[in-house]
């Protein structure tokens, strides 16, 4: 594979979603470009790379490309002190305002997990302390990780990452092909498309979420 054609796959990926490919995983771009291929059918990369020259690009490709790119590790109650944390920032900030719902933005929401453990977090909270409703926007760039978290269904794996025994028998239940998150659940969250370098989501939020994303940009 040329280092030309490298380059322009990382530059486009860069300008188009802020992702970096730099010296340390140009080579993890290279394997995903050949995915790419194989999944189109295409013999090499340079057959790709035409493709991505054309005059009208490729919706389909551009954005296999961008899911491609994108790295999607999340689990449930990813760094459990960030949950203790809104607990009382919500206590403390948002409850002083008297708002009539609770709007949370999860803006890179990777395949779910996230949004559903705020939502986990504030029924919780609710048995606890009288809260107005909540509703939860999550928004990501992947259309691979959105169609998961629409579907809100995870394996046994997914599950035990991050979940008590007594969350998934509360919030999740056991179907054929995994664990899914009972609706009045799931219910809360509005999945989404949205790119953050040129973000479309309306606010006002209480609280955005936009956790181990920035690690992969250029700041
Ligand atoms: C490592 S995951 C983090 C998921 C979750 N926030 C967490 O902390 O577990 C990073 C997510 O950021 C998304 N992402 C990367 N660049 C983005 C962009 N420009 N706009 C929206 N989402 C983006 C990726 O698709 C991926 O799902």
């Amino acid at each position: 594979m040329s280092p030309d054609i490298l380059t322009f796959f990382s530059r486009l990926i860069e300008k188009e979603t802020g992702i970096i490919y730099g010296e340390n995983n140009i080579y993890q771009l290279k394997s995903r470009l050949e995915d790419i291929c194989k999944h189109f059918k295409l013999a090499t990369v340079e057959e790709l790379h035409r493709e991505f020259n054309q005059v009208v690009p490729n919706s389909i490709m551009r954005q296999k490309l961008f899911d491609h790119a994108t790295n999607n590790e999340t689990l449930f109650f990813r760094d459990p002190s960030f949950f203790t944390a809104l607990e009382s920032f919500i206590l403390r900030e948002v409850l002083l305002e008297m708002p009539n719902e609770i709007r949370i933005w999860s803006a890179a929401s990777s395949t779910g997990q996230e949004a559903l453990s705020v939502a986990m977090a504030l029924e919780e909270m609710c048995s606890r302390v009288p809260l107005p409703p909540f509703s939860i926007i999550a928004t990501d760039i992947c259309d691979k990780a959105l169609v998961k978290a629409r579907s809100g269904i995870y394996s046994d794996f997914e599950v035990m990452r991050g979940l008590s025994d007594e969350r998934k028998s509360r919030f999740f239940q056991k179907e054929t092909d995994g664990w899914k998150a009972k609706s009045s659940l799931h219910g809360k969250i509005q999945f989404g498309y949205n790119n953050l370098i040129r973000s479309t989501v309306k606010g006002p939020f209480h609280i955005i979420l936009c956790r181990n994303v920035l690690i992969y940009q250029k700041i």
